[in-house]
């Protein structure tokens, strides 16, 4: 995608389109004022032919407007001009990208009211992480149709900080490819998106990027004690792997952040087998792996000064003549030992020894993200990924990221009367509690993994991705990721 900046009149800017917004009481914001004037009161007429009612997010799609040198132009609802805010003006953006992508406009003008720089920088920076998210397209085992966006030219008319607006495109760049790495790992199918593709995809962004690469083989995590991974991915022919991805980019000898990501390449259940219908969605149960493979992309773009350690325990659960029983018990790397009453609540399993295994990094703090719970999805829709978290700064440091990087998420409790349901008369812990609060006891079996560290988990179970007419992978929680460790590191 081509990023350009450029002042001048609006009207005569050459592009395949041109966006301007309208408020829900018909009022044009000064870009679409001026084209109006221009075309002599074709957009006042548009408005008032009740075509658009500049509700938040609608659209209404002009061809040759008088006056106008670009070959359309998009008016895009911005909902009532007292509440237009940060928040409302992502969801315009998003609708609007929405709307060109099943035209065959690919450059566009988004005009920029000149405010404080900051307000700016931020409307430039959503607006690039939009544009560079919905020229998205799988492509791997079916044919592009339609035609993908190509640049994207920031309408700035009067001064503006040239640096700030500069550097607000290339965050920008930087999140929109991190997500797009996420969602074409997330909607690979699970016969090509394996614990080796990902570890391979991990190594060629080490050398992008300059990071430093180890993958551990299954001989490695036996010598480990990495047990519980091991016993989900006993009933699997494909062989487990855990990535390992370092970013020095901070101070020598700075504690890192541990990003942790659950890595199942398929879900099904294991001798627990899950239900046939929507099976196939499985394939998204690494989009946790995916996300921090994706926000590492981000990390690699921005070379953000700071020290990021990526984990990826990754493997299938899969039933077999070899797969873990309901009953077995076997030995944590941390020592605990864990009775596997049910296969199908595997994640926790993985991201156990993977929780240990980052203690070695003496981390400032370790945040994962998971598709762990059905629960999520129950508890905070599709809409808003649920936080647990040790340490209540860190917690609210992620919630504020999210809000800021317009990819909300929401802090839930944890504590000892949720902690209760884990108690195993055969061993020191069950993987399942009763299905109340499920989402709840499964982060606090994690927590039992983390006493070493400020640790926060992430269940995306609900937040991934899309289902229906719709599936597809949304990128998320990578625009969330990537604002929490770019306001770590000053950027
Ligand atoms: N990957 C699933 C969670 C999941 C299910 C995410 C549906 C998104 C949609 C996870 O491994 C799982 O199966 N969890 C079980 C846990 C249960 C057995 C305690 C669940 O949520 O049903
Ligand atoms: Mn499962
Ligand atoms: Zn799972």
């Amino acid at each position: 995608m081509e990023f350009s900046i450029k002042g001048g009149e609006l009207s005569k800017l050459k592009a395949g389109c041109v966006v301007v917004g309208v408020f829900d009481s018909k009022k044009l914001t000064a870009a679409a004022a001026s084209l109006d004037a221009v075309s002599k009161g074709a957009i006042k007429s548009a408005v008032s032919s009740g075509d658009i009612t500049g509700k938040l997010g609608s659209t209404l799609l002009l061809h040759s407007v008088n006056g106008v040198v670009a070959e359309r132009v998009l008016l895009v609802g911005l909902g009532s001009e007292a509440s237009y805010g940060d928040s409302a003006y992502c969801r315009a953006a998003t609708a609007a990208f929405k709307a060109l992508k099943s035209t065959g406009v690919t450059d566009v003008v988004i005009p920029v009211a000149s405010a404080t720089t900051k307000e700016m920088a931020f409307k430039v920076e959503q607006s690039a992480v939009g544009a560079i998210s919905a020229a998205y397209r799988y492509t791997a085992t079916k044919k592009l149709d339609g035609k993908v966006g190509k640049s994207v030219t920031f309408f700035i008319n009067g001064k503006y900080d040239e640096k700030a607006i500069k550097a607000a495109i290339k965050h920008g760049e930087a999140i929109g490819e991190g997500m797009n790495l996420t969602k074409m790992l997330g909607d690979l199918p699970p016969n090509i998106a394996t614990p080796a593709f990902l570890a391979s995809t991990a190594k060629d962004l080490a050398k992008d990027y300059k990071f430093k690469c180890t993958v551990l083989e299954k001989k490695e995590m036996e010598k480990l004690g990495m047990n519980t991974l091991l016993s989900v991915s006993k009933g699997s022919y494909l062989p487990p792997k855990f990535i390992v991805l370092e970013h020095n980019g901070g101070k020598k000898g700075a504690a890192p952040v541990v990003l942790v990501g659950k890595g199942i390449t398929f879900d099904t259940g294991g001798i627990s087998l899950k239900p046939a219908s929507e099976m196939d969605e499985m394939k998204y149960d690494m989009c946790g792996a995916g996300s921090m493979i994706g926000v590492m992309k981000t990390v690699g773009m921005l070379k953000l000064p700071l020290n990021i350690v990526m984990l990826v325990p990754t493997c299938e659960n899969m039933p077999g003549g070899n797969a873990t029983r309901p009953g077995d018990i076997v030995k944590s790397m941390s020592g605990q030992t864990i009775e596997i009453l049910n296969t199908d609540a595997e994640g926790r399993l993985i991201l156990a020894d993977a929780l240990t295994y980052a203690e070695r990094f003496k981390p400032d703090c370790v945040v994962d993200a998971a598709t762990l719970t059905g629960a999520m999805v129950v508890a905070l829709g599709h809409v808003t990924t649920g936080i647990f978290s040790s340490d209540d700064k860190l917690g609210a440091e992620l919630v504020a990221a999210g809000n800021t990087a317009h990819d909300k998420a929401w802090l839930l409790p944890m504590g000892e009367e949720y902690d209760e349901g884990l108690k195993s008369n055969f061993a020191d812990i069950p993987n399942i509690a009763g299905r109340a609060g499920g989402s709840i006891t499964a982060a606090c079996f994690l927590a039992r993994f983390t006493g070493k560290y400020k640790w926060a988990h992430m269940d995306i179970a609900g937040t991934a991705w899309n289902s229906g007419k719709e599936k597809g992978a949304t990128g998320r929680p990578v625009p969330l990721l990537a604002k929490f460790l770019m306001n770590r590191a000053g950027v």
